[in-house]
């Protein structure tokens, strides 16, 4: 099997998530391209990629000669044709297919041939991403967690028409950036997601159902099964929103019951108590 040679990487969007796995392909030296709408967007991002490189430093888990070194790779541009010599672009913009589908469109008359197109997508189809391609075997899923540069699992997804050579590239790129990398199908939720979404949702639902208060549930599922945080901790971490979004977009692509987010949890975003980042959630945070 040929394992492509990636040298540079394009990263289109640079959010939570984009400027995460820029972080990740400086570190690992890949030349990398970033693309944001505005230059003022793309200066933040990289602002928050020096910051947290210097985290790094004070941490000593990083010398300050590797965080310089680092930033040497990164290149910031608001056009797309700038990408043209990328190896590898990982698409990571808005979490809507018909913006995805415009942006995979016009990427596929500025790279090369041979350039794999990656998608950070977690609840849209991969398959369907592709189709708006003509070299569909050149596109996959790389699904990466959030925060990017802490969370060590990438799930490398297989479309309807990815190429073995895509599939493998990915994967070793994954590797490269000192990711825990696996390989599934383009099925909803992936499978990360497909698991924990519903089990979630269970975890929520037998709040009101067992009248446990949110400490004792996190108690019981850490106490008794092991799970390194509970799950209403959990839940406030991701963002109740982004658990809520998941929810509905797992539920519309499978509709099993236990994918709908219950009405508590709907209840609580319509508030605007999304967890951590808002300061309330099911707990309070400083
Ligand atoms: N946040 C998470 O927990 C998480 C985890 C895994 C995957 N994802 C996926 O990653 C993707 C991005 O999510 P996010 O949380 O980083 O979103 P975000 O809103 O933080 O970032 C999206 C960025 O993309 C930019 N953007 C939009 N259109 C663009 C375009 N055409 N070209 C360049 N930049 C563009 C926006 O300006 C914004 O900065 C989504 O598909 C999401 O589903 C998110």
């Amino acid at each position: 099997m040929v394992v492509s040679e990636i040298r540079t990487i394009g990263v289109v969007g640079l959010g939570a998530m984009g400027a995460g796995i820029a972080q990740l392909t400086i570190e690992a030296r890949y030349e990398t391209i970033g693309r944001e709408v505005t230059e003022e967007l793309g200066h933040q991002a990289r602002g928050r990629i020096a910051h947290f490189l210097q985290r790094k430093v004070d941490k000593e888990r990083m010398s300050a000669a590797d965080r310089d070194a680092a930033l040497v790779h990164l290149s910031l541009t608001t056009e797309l044709a700038d990408l043209a010599d990328c190896d590898l672009v990982i698409e990571a913009i808005v979490e809507d297919l018909d913006a995805k589908r415009a942006l995979f469109a016009e990427l596929e008359g500025i790279v090369r041939p041979n350039a794999i197109l990656a998608t950070n997508t977690s609840a849209l189809s991969v398959t369907e991403i592709a189709a708006a391609v003509e070299l569909s075997a050149r596109v996959v899923g790389m699904h990466f967690f959030n925060p990017a540069p802490l969370m060590p699992l990438v799930e490398i997804v297989r479309a309807e028409l990815s190429s073995d050579d895509a599939v493998e590239t990915a994967y070793a790129v994954g590797e490269r950036l000192g990711k825990r990398p696996i390989r599934c199908h383009d099925t909803p939720g992936f499978v990360v997601n497909r698991v924990l979404i519903p089990v979630l949702n269970d975890c929520l639902r037998v709040l009101d159902e067992a009248r446990v208060s949110p400490e004792d549930l996190d108690t019981a599922m850490t106490a008794g099964a092991g799970w390194p945080m509970g799950p209403c901790t959990l839940v406030d971490l991701v963002g109740i929103d982004v658990h809520v979004h998941a929810s509905e977009a797992l539920y519309e692509k499978l509709r099993e019951p236990r994918m709908a987010p219950p009405p508590r949890i709907v209840a609580m975003k319509n508030a605007g108590l999304l967890g951590r980042k808002s300061g309330r959630g099911f707990y309070v945070y400083e």
